[in-house]
């Protein structure tokens, strides 16, 4: 979603700021902008499309020593030249980036229409350079303080004044920023992605926090003026520059890197000789692990599916009840939040708006919560204050995939946990273990050889509507394998429990439909065979994701792709695999923009 970088230096600007939206780039956005102080003015250039674009336009652009920049996703008003940042003041002397939402901005824009300003777009954001400029009276500081005291709502901000060439005003609530401090120059950014190249020493800006920035550093403060204390952190070693590493696309990279991904989040967690296993970050004894009366697994999209898998396997191993919620629809409607409920809100960037909103909800309401979070030092990381880092590295592709089997992973760790503080027998934790560790070289082994994706592809690249079927424990497999289709391939598909089917989706069946069914063995295996004789019945076409050596089930199916064979509750972290391969596949046959798909964003920072 949305990025800002802002840089002040000794050095060219534009090319930085250009660099930074490169790195940015995976999040999702629609259109590019940037504005320099130069000779005394500002000098813009935004447009829609594509950052190439927008270097395209700005080449031999000034030499200007600082700058603002930013990649829209647009939220309030069309994906339109005039509403891509920066946005400027009626004088066109101060320039704003804004990351967020304000909620107020219909009062607020009335305002300052009957003190006579004349918008030129249609977003929330430029309000924000109408109001600075209203409270301006010759200091930066004060004025972006005077402004967002009237402010309702999310916002990291970036702004620039053309009448004072040496700082940087950046204010956060809600929406994250953080201070890169190089050698004679100072990075601003949301993400540390685009401060990295540059250095790693950083501060991360809290809410309620405006800092003035100078190529010497920075100075915060809290709105009201009071000082506060920043400690300098270093960026960890997983904030290095991702790179593509010889593979076509971001996706098929993070595809392939699954057996090391899941490997790091097992490691030093697992005890196989005593069938137990420890999460530093969760902050729970065996006494507090046996307290647990239910769990709750929040999150959205990819992350919700995780969580769907968890809860089937903390139920299933340690007979504890839990659930997963949509994080949108958790926060909304007055959640009841059990004081003996283990909450985990799981989210790969842990800046989802919604996921975050379910966290503060749950405290609020004096619950347990904590994070399953990738990405070291993000919103929700922090606002849980402990959880479980997933460390599956940084994913770029929007569709997410070595994220899912992580946190997939380090939840099967905490259930392993949870289960030897109950029914769990020393042998059964060390068998649970077992199956643990012995995941990531059968991952390595699938992916040596995945069996006929092209196949599939070929049969789902023409399809009009494609049906993802699964039990048990493969139905979030299923919901998983429909959601990438629909991402990065754009077609029509669905992901259903595979014995709901026949109450509905299988009116959608015809000649040829392809149904992908996903039937590993275990408990579910035979039910799903009679399952795949209904779809065939009605001219399906069957795609089977089954176990290796499971002949009599591969024969039944027009294309059979094998998995090596695993426990039931570890299965989805193979057999999910195929799934973001063939999405891939297809929409790679169909030309589309695999790592940065059509309208999404990869860190969904508005509601
Ligand atoms: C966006 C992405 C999804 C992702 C979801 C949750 O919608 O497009 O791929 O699963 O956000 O993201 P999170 O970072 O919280 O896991």
């Amino acid at each position: 979603m949305c990025g800002i970088i802002a840089y002040i230096g000794d050095q060219p600007a534009l090319p930085r700021l250009v660099e930074g939206l490169r790195r940015m780039e995976y999040r999702g956005y629609d259109s590019a902008g940037v504005a320099l102080v130069y000779e005394d003015s500002l000098w813009v250039r935004k447009d829609v499309g594509r950052v190439d674009n927008l270097a395209r336009a700005v080449e031999g652009g000034p030499g200007a020593l600082m700058g603002i920049a930013h990649t829209r996703w647009a939220t309030h008003g069309g994906i339109t030249q005039p509403n891509a940042h920066p946005h400027l003041d009626g004088e066109q002397r101060i320039a704003v980036v804004h990351n967020g939402i304000i909620e107020n901005m219909n009062a607020l824009k009335a305002q300052l229409q009957a003190d006579g300003v004349v918008f030129r777009s249609e977003t929330d954001t430029e309000i924000f350079a109408h109001l600075i400029r209203k409270h301006y009276t010759g200091d930066p500081r004060e004025a972006v303080c005077a402004a967002v005291k009237h402010v309702r709502g999310t916002y990291g901000l970036a702004v620039m004044f053309a009448d004072h060439p040496n700082v940087i005003v950046a204010a956060r609530n809600g929406s994250p920023l953080v201070i890169g401090l190089g050698d004679g120059e100072t990075i601003l950014a949301s993400d540390p992605q685009a401060i990295v190249a540059h250095t790693r020493r950083v501060i991360y800006l809290r809410d309620r926090e405006v800092a003035v920035i100078s190529r010497d550093g920075a100075n915060v403060q809290l709105v009201d003026g009071s000082s506060v204390g920043h400690e300098i952190e270093l960026l960890d070693n997983e904030y290095d520059l991702a790179e593509k590493g010889g593979f076509a696309h971001f996706m098929l990279k993070e595809i392939h890197e699954q057996s090391e991904s899941i490997e790091r989040a097992l490691r030093g967690r697992i005890q196989v000789d005593d069938g137990n296993a420890k999460l530093g970050g969760l902050e729970m004894s065996p006494r507090d692990l046996r307290a647990v009366a239910r769990v709750v697994c929040i999150g959205c999209g990819t992350s919700y599916h995780a969580g769907l898998t968890a809860a089937l396997a903390i139920e299933d191993l340690a007979r504890v009840p839990a659930r997963a919620e949509i994080a949108s629809e958790f926060r909304h409607r007055h959640p009841i939040v059990p004081p003996d409920a283990a909450f985990f809100a799981i989210s790969q960037s842990g800046e989802t708006a919604d996921t975050l909103g379910a966290v503060q909800e749950v405290m609020l309401k004096g619950g347990d919560v904590h994070g399953v979070v990738n990405v070291v030092g993000s919103t929700i990381a922090r606002t849980c204050g402990k959880g479980v880092y997933v460390y599956s590295g940084p994913e770029i592709a929007v569709a997410s995939t070595k994220a899912f089997t992580s946190q997939v992973t380090a939840l099967l760790v905490f259930t392993l946990m949870l289960a030897r503080t109950r029914n769990l027998s020393f042998e059964q934790g060390q068998r649970v273990a077992r199956h643990l560790v012995g995941v990531p070289d059968k991952v390595r082994e699938y992916l040596a050889d995945p069996g006929p994706i092209s196949a599939a592809a070929e049969l789902v690249a023409n399809a009009r509507y494609v049906q993802f079927l699964g039990r048990g424990y493969s139905y979030p497999v299923a919901l998983e394998g429909a959601l990438k289709l629909k991402e990065i391939a754009y077609i029509p598909c669905e992901g259903y429990p595979a014995g709901e089917m026949k109450h509905g989706p299988i009116a959608m069946l015809e000649e040829g439909t392809p149904v992908i069914m996903v039937a590993p063995r275990g408990s579910q295996r035979d039910k799903a065979i009679s399952n795949l004789r209904e779809v065939q019945a009605r001219g399906a076409k069957v795609i089977l994701v089954h176990s290796a050596g499971d002949d009599e089930l591969r024969d039944m199916a027009e294309i059979s792709i094998p998995v090596p064979q695993t426990a039931e509750f570890v299965s989805p972290l193979l057999t999910v695999i195929p799934l973001q391969l063939l999405s891939y596949e297809v929409a790679l046959r169909l030309g589309r923009d695999i790592d940065k798909p059509r309208n999404l964003a990869k860190s969904v920072t508005v509601e």
